[in-house]
């Protein structure tokens, strides 16, 4: 993969622009709330966590919170339009949520919680267990998994909107906040990995947002560190479906692409 790194310069063409998030109350959403208020954008985030979504806008003067449930498709229309009618337009939006509206399952890989629920039966609770281990179910791991190859075949599947929207996905490793449980970072840093801030994510949405160069591609972030790997892996093309059906392959998508693009 390639190593990319952010030009702070670039944050600069954000004053004034219009950003929607969802899930923007804590975690990677509320440090990429305070990133962009931070270069004078025009914030305004959604969350079902009310307490520390309105104390959070209370505290940016260019953040406006609106009470949103990404499972439900009033609620996400609502805080689009909220936005666009105190703006007159949208600049950018960034989904760190991947439940698609009406989804049951989505919703659940959200809480560190629910993975022991999604089992059937379920795994031990390591919290009840006299040694705390990071036991992760398959089922979690595999709802969770999914939900992420999700975003990104929707950002490689959406070639008939190049030139009208950019689309790009960041890809955290471990990072600091409420969603991983104490012994999972215990158990994370204790075996030699790094875990990274918020912040260090925040920073590589913003470089999405801020560069127009930046389209269709998929940011790595690891040890607060990213690496773009999107275009690295179109290079391989060929090694990896081989020469010629790696030709078939492409040529009769972008073929389907154009076709269907009307
Ligand atoms: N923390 C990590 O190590 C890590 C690693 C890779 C990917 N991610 C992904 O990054 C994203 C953000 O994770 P995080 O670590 O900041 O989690 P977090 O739990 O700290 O924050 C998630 C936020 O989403 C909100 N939320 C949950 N359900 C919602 C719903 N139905 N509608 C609206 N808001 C909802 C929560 O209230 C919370 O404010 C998630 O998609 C997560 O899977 C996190």
């Amino acid at each position: 993969m390639a190593r990319i790194t952010y030009p702070p310069s670039l944050g600069q063409s954000l004053k004034g622009r219009v950003v929607v998030i969802t899930g923007g109350a804590q975690g990677i959403g509320a440090s990429i709330v305070e990133h962009l208020h931070s270069l004078g954008a025009h914030v305004i985030f959604g969350d079902i966590a009310d307490v520390p979504g309105t104390e959070l806008a209370s505290s940016l003067s260019t953040a406006h919170f609106v009470h949103t449930d990404v499972t439900s498709y009033a609620d996400q229309l609502a805080l689009f339009e909220s936005a666009f009618t105190h703006h007159g337009s949208i600049d950018a939006a960034v989904q760190p949520s991947t439940t698609p509206p009406g989804s049951p399952v989505l919703p659940l890989t959200r809480s560190p919680v629910s993975r022991w629920h999604l089992s059937r039966p379920p795994p031990p609770f390591p919290e009840s267990s006299t040694e705390e281990k990071f036991v992760p179910s398959v089922t979690f791991t595999s709802v969770y998994s999914t939900t992420k190859h999700g975003l990104v075949g929707l950002m490689r599947s959406l070639p008939h909107t190049k030139g009208l929207a950019r689309f790009n996905v960041v890809c955290p490793s471990a990072t600091d906040t409420g969603m991983l449980p104490d012994f999972v970072k215990a158990a994370w840093t204790g075996a030699g990995f790094r875990m990274q801030s918020p912040e260090a994510v925040a920073e590589s949405v913003v470089h999405c947002i801020s560069d127009a160069g930046l389209d269709r591609r998929a940011l790595v972030v690891a040890g607060g560190k990213a690496w773009e790997s999107e275009g690295e892996l179109e290079k391989l093309s060929g090694a990896w479906l081989g020469e010629e059906n790696g030709k078939e392959v492409d040529g009769s998508a972008a073929f389907y692409f154009a076709s269907v693009s009307d």
